[in-house]
């Protein structure tokens, strides 16, 4: 039996139908931005494995450091002990985080928000006062833990617990056009009593790589400061660089309350989650009365080997050599938008910093089980490159150590994937389109 044979008859896998499922690729190995499967084939991550990698796969650096770490120490309860990995970690990241002072760990994206939301509940809760109301954007999504989910949009990934999720009010996403529709939703949500606004800052992942401008989060910002809101950026996808930035929230002249970090804080390589807020919300815990503890924790919370990998992966990040492939990979995907934005296969093209996003037309549904992701995965994989579409959304979002080379395969191999499409859009007329597979 091969290792797929073997995994399919024991193995549940995360957002995957267990029926009729294609075959997995079984990787073997990772070096730099490729990843190599079993049989020696070898892809270009332009996903950075969930949007996790940072420096590439397996880089020697942050292996080394966790390493150096774990003959030191691997783990211990964080609630009565401290190390020096957290606290060199948190020391380096308030440094450079948009006004957030006071880091809490945890372990994972969902769990980075879960503690956002707790943390802001509560602070209200310990001033003895309630909060009225929960706001977040349409077509978010913050996780799939409970609290993540309420306030996630409503659709595929929550439907079967909806009756179960706590109610938020929605505001449109402000994408250009809707600007000022949005703030006036936020402004009627707002009524001064205590409240909540959480948001994916300038680009919402999961929903599509969706983008607006900071100029109006700033004004949505503004308004929830004017009226007793505390704001939670969720900047599990979008932090550490991936907008151009370091985070989406250094385009802002506003500060949130509070910050959600996780995936590529430790360059791909350990899970960790961060909830970093200000000292306001801090000093809301700060109390003689044992009840206004904040009693949320997690078993690997700070864990010392996800904060080395974290301090190596900062180590990287600050390098002139990073700064520079951010900003090629800017300018790479900027140039390649202006190319594909009016072809006709496509809804339309977008690019902030390190991401970019195309919207295939189709015929079937824009949700994120539009079967086109299914064809463009395996497109893509037969020429030797690993993307996740977002149902017709095809994004790429690669490693920062991608050449330009690299880059320009990907470009050549997504010109001759919406050629395919035009064809096959005159061919059937009504916009059901199927790309051509390729014969090895
Ligand atoms: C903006 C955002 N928040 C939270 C999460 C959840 O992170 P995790 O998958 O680590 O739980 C994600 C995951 O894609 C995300 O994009």
């Amino acid at each position: 039996m091969n290792l797929n044979e073997r995994d399919s008859k024991i193995i549940w896998h995360p957002f995957r139908q267990l029926k009729n499922a294609p075959p997995l690729l079984s990787v073997d190995r990772g070096k730099g931005v490729y990843l190599f499967d079993d049989k020696g084939n070898k892809y270009i991550d332009a996903f950075s494995s969930w949007w996790v990698n940072l420096h590439g796969h397996a880089n020697k650096y942050i292996a080394r450091k966790i390493y150096d770490q774990a003959k030191k120490l691997e783990q211990v309860a964080f609630s009565s002990c401290t190390h020096e990995p957290a606290v060199v970690l948190a020391e380096r990241l308030v440094k450079h985080l948009p006004g957030q002072p006071r880091v809490f760990y945890s372990d994972n994206g969902s769990t980075s928000v879960e503690v956002a939301l707790k943390m802001a509940m509560q602070y209200h809760h310990n001033r003895g006062t309630k909060i009225g109301r929960i706001i977040a954007l349409d077509n978010s999504y913050h996780g799939d833990t409970f609290g993540s989910m309420s306030v996630a949009e409503r659709n595929v990934f929550n439907l079967p617990f909806n009756p179960f999720l706590f109610d938020v009010k929605r505001i449109p996403v402000p994408v250009k056009g809707k600007e000022q529709q949005s703030l006036n939703s936020l402004k009627n949500a707002l009524d001064g009593s205590p409240a909540v606004f959480i948001f994916e800052p300038l680009v919402q992942g999961a929903g599509g790589m969706v983008m607006y401008e900071p100029a109006i989060l700033d004004e949505l910002l503004k308004q929830c400061k004017k009226n007793n809101c505390i704001t939670i950026a969720d900047e599990v996808m979008t932090g550490f660089g991936r907008t151009g930035k370091l985070f989406a929230c250094d385009y802002l002249t506003e500060r949130p309350d509070i910050i959600c970090l996780s995936k590529g804080i430790t360059g791909g390589f350990m899970p960790l989650g961060v909830t970093a807020c200000s000292n306001r919300i801090f000093n809301g815990f700060v109390s003689d009365d044992k009840i206004k503890t904040f009693y949320h924790g997690h078993s690997y919370t700070a864990n010392p080997l996800a904060c080395a990998a974290a301090i190596a992966s900062f180590d990287l990040l600050e390098k002139k050599h990073t700064a520079k492939q951010i900003a090629m990979i800017s300018t790479f995907f900027e140039r390649m938008k202006r190319r594909f934005k009016s072809h006709a296969a496509l809804k339309d093209c977008r690019n902030m910093g390190t991401i970019f996003a195309m919207e295939i037309r189709t015929a079937e549904s824009t949700s994120y089980l539009n079967p086109v992701s299914e064809q463009l995965t395996a497109f893509y994989l037969e020429r030797g490159v690993m993307v996740r579409p977002l149902g017709n959304v095809l994004y790429f979002l690669p490693p920062y150590p991608i050449s330009k080379t690299e880059l320009n395969y990907i470009e050549k191999i997504t010109a001759e994937m919406l050629s395919n499409f035009s064809k096959e859009m005159v061919k059937s007329g009504n916009g059901k389109q199927r790309i051509k597979r390729k014969t090895r």
